[in-house]
């Protein structure tokens, strides 16, 4: 167990090298999919355990999209199931489910079923899941300036009164703080199009563990990188 002090409250994770984790083993990448929904178990176990509030997941891109189709088909699949399978333990553990993301793109159960993940789930107040599905953060950005942009054309809302609250509060992360420490696995250094507004001020660990291996250890050395960190926000340390 680590100590109360300087946990992240939010923890947003590029859960990657699921595809290479199963081609190193001479399996078709979906089963390195299926196995990563291990990880995020593991995932969210620890994170409640380490008293983290918010836990965002990266789990399908808008560019994931261009992945050939039985990819694609099956990465969703895998979400539906999980998704349905998973809600009890979820609600059992206090954990809030909320989807960032274009849903309009999805199936029509997909959403659905996310829909049903978001209500069943509602009333969790250890930690709140944030699931990115379809997500990028330009197209997040691009569909909030249009919406301030209507607003302003409107009469809503005067340009001299957009700030930076003006902005975060129109983002599929609205009331959600930023996240603290950002995790990617699999030794790749890159956003990948991933919170960069939120973005702005977060610690980044990357490991070379593929997503599949991610346990509640690997989880906790994060934890522990992060401790060590010293975040000035632009100041100085000892102010
Ligand atoms: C991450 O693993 C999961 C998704 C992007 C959906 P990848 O599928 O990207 O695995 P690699 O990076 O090809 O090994
Ligand atoms: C980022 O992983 C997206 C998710 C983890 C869902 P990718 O594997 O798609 O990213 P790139 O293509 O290597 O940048
Ligand atoms: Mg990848």
């Amino acid at each position: 167990m680590h100590s109360e002090r300087n946990i992240p409250r939010h923890v947003a994770i590029i859960m990657d090298g699921n595809g290479r984790w199963a081609q190193a083993q001479g399996k078709e990448r979906i089963y390195g999919h299926m196995q990563g929904v291990e990880s995020v178990r593991s995932a969210l176990k620890a994170a409640v355990r380490n008293g983290v509030r918010y836990l965002t997941l990266y789990a399908f891109s808008t560019e994931n999209w261009g992945r050939p189709a039985e990819e694609v088909n099956a990465l969703m699949e895998l979400l539906c199931d999980s998704v349905i399978r998973e809600s009890p333990e979820l609600q059992k553990q206090g954990v809030r489910v909320r989807i960032i993301g274009e849903r309009s793109r999805m199936s029509e159960k997909v959403q659905a079923h996310l829909a049903r993940i978001e209500k069943e789930t509602s009333t969790g107040e250890q930690l709140t899941l944030l699931l990115a599905i379809n997500y990028s953060s330009r197209s997040e950005l691009t569909a909030t300036m249009r919406r301030i942009a209507a607003e302003a054309k409107a009469g809503t809302i005067a340009p001299e009164e957009i700030g930076e609250q003006t902005i975060a509060q129109h983002l599929y992360t609205a009331d959600i703080p930023d996240p603290d420490l950002i995790v990617r696995t699999s030794g790749e250094c890159r956003l990948s199009n991933f919170l960069l507004w939120q973005a702005a001020y977060s610690e980044f660990y990357f490991t070379e563990v593929l997503w599949p291996d991610f346990n509640e250890e690997e989880f906790d050395r994060a934890i522990q990188a992060y401790q060590r960190r010293a975040r000035r926000f632009g100041k100085l340390s000892d102010q």
